[in-house]
């Protein structure tokens, strides 16, 4: 299977990485901001090809699939032309800075049933698997989930038009798991300032703390907090309060702690593996059951953070 890889950053080194250690797997084209970026790219992957422009690589290459691992500004051109060319793709959250815009590229891909799978990576965990299994017949009372830690220091993190601040860009992560594992949000109210990262740091403008209220459809309700205003990372996850004791899964797994008791079961797989075999396997197949998030449910997680960027700007609870 031939790969393209968009985006030369992070996270397109990790997804490389995982891709090359699989059987019939070849990166073969790599896509970045300039020849100069694309072209070190490649020379890491064997026989990649080098593009600095995205149609021009689709044109040339024939690919099985495309990676998209850009930051939330760069979202748009891409995906409309990788969709019109008809391309599987693997897109790294959040999938845009807004709500428009997916909302358009699902229109675009709703007439062509082509196979899509988000980073969403938190799903694909050990803990996130049991956290479902220990949650059955239970009473979900409430939920709080955090991402409390440092500002990541790439330039367009820190600027609200390049990430679309941390709620957007990171703590969508436990939004997801929020809606994943107790279901979907009804109304959101959220309080953001920015208190420290902009006298310490040149050109911040996303807020660097954050808190959000958040009522679910079942009846329960949630706080998610975040900050990045730390001098280093703290904590992330999600604590679920229920009739039988409380459930808090995190990077290392889940634990269930009751009257006299607390049990931690350890993630032992990669989660990163997981997702990659999964999106892979369904091109390969066209079996798309192990994918455990798609373009069109990651639309309701954006839905989220743009809804409480509202409520954030305007100081009311924004409806879903
Ligand atoms: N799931 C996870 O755990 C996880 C972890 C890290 C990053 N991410 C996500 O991955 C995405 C990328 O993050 P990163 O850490 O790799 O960032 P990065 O800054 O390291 O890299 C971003 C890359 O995108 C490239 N790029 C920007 N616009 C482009 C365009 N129009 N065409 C081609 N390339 C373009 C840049 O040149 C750069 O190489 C972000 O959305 C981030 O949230 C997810």
């Amino acid at each position: 299977m031939k790969i393209g890889m968009i985006g030369t950053g992070w996270f397109a080194d990790m997804h490389c990485d995982l891709l090359e250690q699989m059987e019939g797997v070849q990166v073969a084209a790599v896509c970045g901001t300039s020849q100069a970026k694309a072209e070190h790219f490649a020379s890491q992957r064997r026989n990649a090809a080098s593009y600095a422009d995205v149609e021009e690589m689709l044109e040339q290459e024939k690919l099985d699939a495309v990676y998209i691992c850009v930051p939330p500004f760069a979202h748009g051109a891409i995906e409309r032309a990788v969709v019109a060319r008809q391309i599987p793709f693997f897109i790294e959250k959040p999938i845009a800075l807004d709500e428009e815009l997916p909302a358009q590229i699902q229109h675009q891909l709703q007439q062509s049933g082509l196979i899509t799978s988000v980073g969403y990576h938190f799903r694909y965990t050990d803990g996130a698997e049991k956290l479902l299994e220990l949650l059955k017949g239970r009473t979900v009372g409430m939920a709080l989930g955090t991402w409390l830690g440092d500002m990541p220091r790439v330039a367009w993190w820190r600027k609200q038009e390049g990430s679309g601040g941390q709620f957007l860009e990171q703590t969508t992560h436990i939004v997801d798991l929020l809606r994943y594992t107790l279901g979907e949000v009804t109304e959101v109210y959220a309080a953001t300032a920015l208190r420290h990262m902009n006298t310490i740091e040149e050109g911040v403008t996303v807020d660097d703390v954050g808190t959000v209220t958040l009522k679910l459809a079942s009846g329960a309700v949630a706080n998610i907090s975040n900050t990045c205003m730390l001098p280093k990372s703290d904590r992330s996850g999600l604590q679920i309060y229920t009739d039988l004791g409380v459930l808090e899964v995190n990077h290392n797994g889940v634990t269930a702690s009751t009257v006299g008791q607390n049990v931690t079961y350890h993630n032992q797989s990669n989660p990163y593996i997981k997702e990659n075999e999964a999106f892979i396997h369904a091109v390969r197949t066209g079996d798309t059951q192990f994918i455990r998030s798609t373009y069109a449910d990651a639309i309701l997680t954006q839905r989220i953070a743009t809804a409480a960027l509202r409520s954030a700007q305007s100081g009311l609870p924004v409806v879903l």
